[in-house]
């Protein structure tokens, strides 16, 4: 019998989390499964890509497209171009791609195109909200992979009323909390004054386009977060996306603002928190599994299970829902317990196990 094999693909930071476990998984699995590693190069900064590669123990790509930064057709395009020439020459037998960036929807196309079949890591989840470009990019992305590894019953519910068989889905659970739970005795202290890790501190992060592209919003915002939660230090890791944004903006007395942090040292940051204030999807997740009280900014999220069985909940930065949302913070109401099926740090080794079953 011949060996599975796979292209694992990756494009940008939250995709790095996604693939080690599954990488790790098939290195230590007795199954016959040899893999391929492709870099779309969507981000390629240091404090973006190679730092998470060390982080994680993923091993250097076999390919890297270096396609960089450029607006979502270009960046789209070149990817599109570079993985169909890599599929040309060395197809697989399945193409994995995980989450929801613009290498997840490009590969998924240029593969398909080629009859390749594609996986889709956490697949089926929603916001409904076509404004994101996450949004369309998941919603291309299922529409045509062959097989749906879900994260919950939610995301499964989803797909069925978009038309996937049942056979065609998985529920595993979440590649980035194998991540948390395999990196938690790693954890390394990040570069920031001791005084402030020993304190109360808050942790910010937003890198969303509809909070940072326009300057009066983020600076307002900044400023609006800074004042409800004046009593702490608040810790901003900035990406590079809203750093463009943020050149001249004085920052209010008790916002810390750092470079985007690695892996090990975010994590760090987090679990010690008493309040996480953010835009991102992935955080969400991982606050949740720490059971640290999260407000995410935003009007809806793909991820509904964090507020129903995590420690999430939502609000508008610029109503009145961010007050309540600080309130319940000050008296002591935001949830810190936490429960969601399968988020066991186990879903790498599901996802290999089904492969091979599928594959064999
Ligand atoms: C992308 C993903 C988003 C994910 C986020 C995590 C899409 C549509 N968006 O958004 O889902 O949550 O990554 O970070 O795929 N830049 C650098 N260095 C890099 C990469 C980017 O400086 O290594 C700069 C670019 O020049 C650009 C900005 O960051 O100004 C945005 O980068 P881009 O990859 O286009 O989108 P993100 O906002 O990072």
């Amino acid at each position: 019998m011949q060996s599975i094999k796979l292209a694992i693909v990756a494009g940008a930071r939250p995709n790095f989390m996604k693939i080690a476990p599954i990488i790790h998984a098939i290195q230590n699995s007795s199954k016959d499964i040899v893999f391929k590693l492709i870099h779309t190069g969507q981000h390629y900064d240091k404090l973006l890509s190679d730092n998470f590669f060390e982080d994680l123990n993923i091993p250097e790509p076999d390919y890297n497209l270096n396609v960089g930064s450029g607006s979502h057709a270009e960046q789209t395009a070149e990817i599109l171009v570079g993985f169909e020439r890599i599929m040309l020459d060395d197809a697989p037998d399945l193409v994995i791609v995980v989450g929801d960036v613009n290498s997840t929807m490009a590969c998924t196309l240029a593969a398909k195109k080629l009859n390749i079949k594609v996986a889709h890591v956490e697949a089926g989840i929603r916001s409904f909200d076509l404004t994101m470009p996450e949004e369309i990019n998941r919603m291309v992305t299922d529409s045509i992979a062959d097989y749906y590894f879900t994260t919950t019953e939610i995301a499964n519910v989803n797909l069925r009323n978009s038309g996937a068989k049942e056979q065609q889905i998985f529920l595993v659970g979440n590649t980035m909390i194998d991540t948390l739970v395999n990196n938690l005795n790693k954890l390394k202290k990040p570069v920031i004054d001791n005084k402030i890790l020993d304190s109360q501190y808050v942790v910010l992060t937003l890198h969303r386009p509809s909070n940072v592209d326009a300057y009066d919003k983020l600076a307002q915002s900044i400023r609006r977060i800074c004042s409800k939660l004046q009593d702490y230090t608040i810790v901003f890791p900035v990406h590079p996306r809203t750093a463009n944004h943020l050149k001249d903006f004085t920052l209010p007395s008790n916002l810390i603002t750092t470079p985007p942090m690695r892996y090990l040292e975010f994590i760090y940051l987090l679990r010690k928190s008493v309040l996480v204030v953010t835009d991102s999807g992935g955080i969400q997740e991982e606050t949740s599994y720490l059971e640290i009280p999260c407000i995410t900014l935003r009007k809806n999220t793909e991820r509904p299970e964090t507020i129903t069985m995590g420690t999430n909940i939502l609000a508008d930065i610029e109503d009145d829902s961010f007050d309540e949302a600080i309130n319940q913070f000050n008296t002591g109401q935001l949830k810190s317990k936490s429960s969601i099926p399968y988020w066991d740090g186990r879903t790498g080794e599901r996802i290999v196990s089904t492969i091979s079953n599928i594959f064999n």
